[in-house]
């Protein structure tokens, strides 16, 4: 049976001046925003409840569950604000920087909805430093936002209020974990803070704070527009709508594609025209280097959040990244965990120690120098690490490896012998 092809964020990617307010408002642009501020606070919260909208920077926490939590005015009196995470930092993701790219509007006009739903009056947009070009494009769509009275004073005349602000940061990882960039935006150092209290009770400055992602914010103006219960149905049960994979590695056509939820990752991967010179797929790590490796018989997996999750692995922020059989596991290990040494920002004893052992054992295997007890030592010390730490990042060092020693064995045996002749 061929399934539905819905493209809700990437519809008019086909528009050349996409980025531009007056094309983007000739396609039906900010109808959404204008939905929301006649439908009211309440009504447009409880479409995107409908909707099962999951947040899609990683954890798929559900949106309405999170504006939910947002203490009401009368209960904690004074700003609140929505945050658009645009830090997108994971290798293997880069649906963020496409959605700026083609649909800056696109973004502003969801914050906005977002800053209405929770009464926030000033939202911000923090974006990855290293997006320099995606920066100068937000800017631009802002000051068009703002000329047409889209955004700032008397949103489209109704009265609402909401500034929107510009950050750039730095180059840290870490600072993309939603705690650490309130960090980062107080003007600090990008170091995760231990919750509860969760950034909706005590976020930016210590005020109730939403933040989101870029993806899903863009969802926004859609739900409001065709309503929660049209997008629930376009996913699957527990995951409403559509996803951005970003797919990359060893396939004809690396790009950004739109699915809807629960599309089987062999599909995903076929759209990017398969595996590169009709070479065989060896293995498929479906959500960004943080979600554990999916082998070549793994890939019917229905990519919604609970697909993989039931294969022990994550959608993750859908950055599909393909490996074909001339690819060495045990040198991917290395080149994860090393990124993770890099990003780890030191705090936990157990994040910044383990992922720089990870990262010096798997080394000396591929310098020739690995033995089996090597192996050992790298399940110990990561299975010592998770629950111990204050961030997701922590909770990640090892098990990417461990789940790639575990499906791909014989890779890391040729590296770590059990005896060296
Ligand atoms: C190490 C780490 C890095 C993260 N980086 C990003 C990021 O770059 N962009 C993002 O949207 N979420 C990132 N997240 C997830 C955020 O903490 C947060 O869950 C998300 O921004 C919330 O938005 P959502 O509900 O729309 O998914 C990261 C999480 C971790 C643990
Ligand atoms: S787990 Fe790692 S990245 Fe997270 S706070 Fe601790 S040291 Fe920093």
């Amino acid at each position: 049976m061929s399934r539905p092809d819905p493209k809700i964020l990437t519809r008019h990617f086909g528009e050349e001046r996409l980025h531009e307010l007056e094309t983007y408002r000739r396609l039906g642009g900010y109808e959404g925003l204008r939905q929301a501020l006649s439908l009211g606070r309440e009504k447009i919260r409880a479409e995107v409840a409908k909707s099962n909208l999951r947040g899609l920077g990683g954890a798929g926490f559900s949106a309405g569950l999170k504006w939910s939590t947002v203490p009401p005015e009368e209960k904690n009196p004074g700003p609140r604000f929505v945050v658009a995470n645009c830090d997108e930092s994971e290798p293997g993701c880069f649906k963020d920087r496409v959605l700026v790219d083609r649909a800056p509007h696109q973004l502003l006009e969801g914050l906005l909805i977002a800053a209405y739903a929770i009464d926030a009056r000033h939202a911000f947009i923090f974006i990855r430093g290293e997006y320099a070009v995606q920066y100068r494009i937000l800017e631009k769509a802002l000051a068009q936002a703002e000329a047409a009275g889209l955004a700032g004073r008397d949103v489209l005349g109704s009265g609402f209020f909401c500034r929107v602000s510009l950050m750039r940061g730095a180059g840290a990882y870490i600072s993309g974990l939603d705690t650490a960039l309130l960090e980062t935006m107080e003007g600090k150092r990008a170091w995760p803070r231990q919750p509860p209290p969760f950034p909706t009770a005590f976020g930016l400055m210590g005020r109730p704070t939403v933040v989101h992602n870029v993806e899903t914010l863009s969802m926004l103006p859609h739900i409001a527009l065709r309503g929660g219960e049209w997008f629930a149905g376009l996913g699957t049960a527990k995951s409403g709508g559509t996803a951005l994979f970003s797919v990359s590695g060893h396939v004809e056509r690396p790009g950004v594609y739109e699915f809807p939820m629960g599309t089987p990752l062999r599909e995903v991967i076929a759209a990017a025209g398969g595996v590169r010179a009709g070479r065989k797929l060896k293995a498929v790590i479906p959500g960004g280097v943080s979600t554990p490796v999916l082998t070549a018989e793994e890939i019917d997996v229905a990519m919604d959040f609970e697909g993989p999750r039931a294969k022990g692995s994550f959608l993750g922020a859908g950055g599909v990244i393909v490996l074909d059989d001339t690819t060495d596991m045990a040198a991917v290990a290395h080149n994860i965990e090393r990124f993770f040494c890099h990003e780890s920002c030191g705090q936990c004893t157990p994040c910044r120690e383990g992922s720089y052992w990870h990262e010096r054992i798997l080394q000396r295997g591929l310098e020739g120098g690995g033995t089996a007890e090597d192996l050992a030592t790298l399940s110990r010390v990561g299975e010592n690490i998770a629950g111990k730490v204050i961030c997701a990042l922590g909770d990640t060092v090892g098990v990417v490896t461990r789940a790639m020693m575990k499906k791909f064995p014989e890779d890391f045996k040729a590296r770590f012998p059990e005896s060296r002749g």
